[in-house]
């Protein structure tokens, strides 16, 4: 039987590229990082932010920054948080955990609080206790002034509720955060966006049935968008199917200077300048 194999494309030439969303810690990559790093840095993508989504995750992306950061030039950062699949883990302890973290933000790198948010597709936590989870977690991330990272997935009214609600009892910073992996419509990401949020694009953009994140690009004005690989998942066209890593955001920003008919260069530089204003980055 023939098999039909297919390489990785690495596409070189663009420089100042900034992945804001990578699980490196995760095992498909944690064994390979120093390779995953440097084909990384040889596409030009020089800084990557690492989300958590647990716990033990956050313990593990202050851990990979402080292992690789620095490697060959590489500037890492990460977030803590507890993702929605993963509220019923979240209990006092774990709070103190994270706010012991966030505490001492310069040393570990730690630039937001995230993933946060609700996810009612798969439901791997009930959903009162994701929207507790949720705001548990918005109001640390107000009250220790750190942007958040939010997963938001079949439950935009909620969240938007949620979102809404502590903005009008004024607890919520003028640049909140990222829409990270934006499944919502180009209405929603409006709302989103007066809000103050940037909207982060990846794999699903460069997918050829997606009809919708096509459309959310449309209406984002430039200084809003962010690039994101969601590493290990979500790969982009033409690597889908294999394992993400950091490298393949490139793809994404040849997506965004295709769709909107800009330069995919001066895409990596709006985009790299727009995480660092998020996530204060000097
Ligand atoms: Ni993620």
């Amino acid at each position: 039987m023939s098999h039909k194999h297919r390489d990785p494309v690495y596409p070189e030439g663009l420089t100042g590229v900034f992945d804001t969303h990578a699980h490196l810690y995760d095992e498909r990559i944690l064994a390979d990082s120093g390779n995953v790093l440097e084909r990384a840095l040889k596409c030009g993508v020089d800084t990557v932010l690492v989300p958590a989504d647990n716990e033990e995750t956050s313990k593990k992306a202050v851990d990979f920054v402080r292992e690789w950061d620095g490697y060959k030039g590489i500037d890492l950062y990460c977030s803590v948080g507890v993702h929605p699949h993963e509220a019923s883990s979240y209990d006092d302890r774990t709070e103190q955990a994270l706010i012991g973290l966030i505490a001492e933000r310069e040393k570990h790198k730690i630039k937001a609080i995230g993933e946060i948010g609700l996810d009612y597709y798969y439901d791997l936590s009930p959903r009162d206790v994701q929207r507790d989870v949720f705001r548990r977690q918005l109001q640390i991330a107000y009250e220790l002034d750190i942007p958040f990272i939010l997963h938001e997935r079949e439950a935009t009214q909620d969240s938007l509720n949620i979102l809404k609600e502590a903005k009008q009892k004024g607890m919520m910073l003028a640049s909140p955060g990222v829409c990270h992996c934006c499944t919502c419509s180009a209405e929603i990401a409006k709302i989103l966006i007066d809000m103050g949020f940037y909207i982060g694009f990846d794999g699903p953009l460069t997918f050829k049935n997606n009809k919708k994140t096509p459309g959310v690009l449309e209406i984002c004005p430039w200084d809003r968008i962010l690039v994101e690989t969601d590493s290990p998942y979500l790969t982009p066209e033409p690597n889908r199917g294999m394992t993400n890593e950091p490298a393949f955001v490139t793809l994404v920003v040849e997506k965004i200077a295709q769709l909107k008919g800009a330069d995919p260069q001066e895409v990596a530089r709006i985009t790299r300048e727009n995480g660092m204003n998020l996530f204060r980055i000097k």
